[in-house]
């Protein structure tokens, strides 16, 4: 599966897995969007789906989902999906 990633208007292509986060695929790729938590609460890892399916964890879901998603809690579904992270880093 792969991910291209924009973070402060730079595209990233990465790698990603079915049970791995959005959010820690990043990381593992070293590219660094924002993010705080890691647990759902601070928001700061809020991106926008692009292109391609997703799945948030029940109770994680932001007000403009599944549009808007909490990368630290939401997993790709769909072979590629296309995201773009909100706040600058
Ligand atoms: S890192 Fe805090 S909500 Fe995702």
């Amino acid at each position: 599966m792969r991910a291209k990633v924009t973070i402060n208007s730079v595209e990233h292509e990465i790698d990603t897995h079915e049970r791995e986060t959005l959010l820690e695929s990043c990381l593992r790729a070293q590219i660094k969007p924002s993010y705080s938590c890691l647990e759902g609460m601070c928001s700061f890892c809020e991106a926008e789906i692009e292109e391609g399916d997703v799945k948030t964890n029940p109770g994680y879901e932001t007000k403009s989902h599944p549009r808007t998603v909490k990368t630290c809690q939401t997993f790709p579904v769909s072979k590629t999906v296309k995201i773009k992270y909100l706040k600058s880093t």
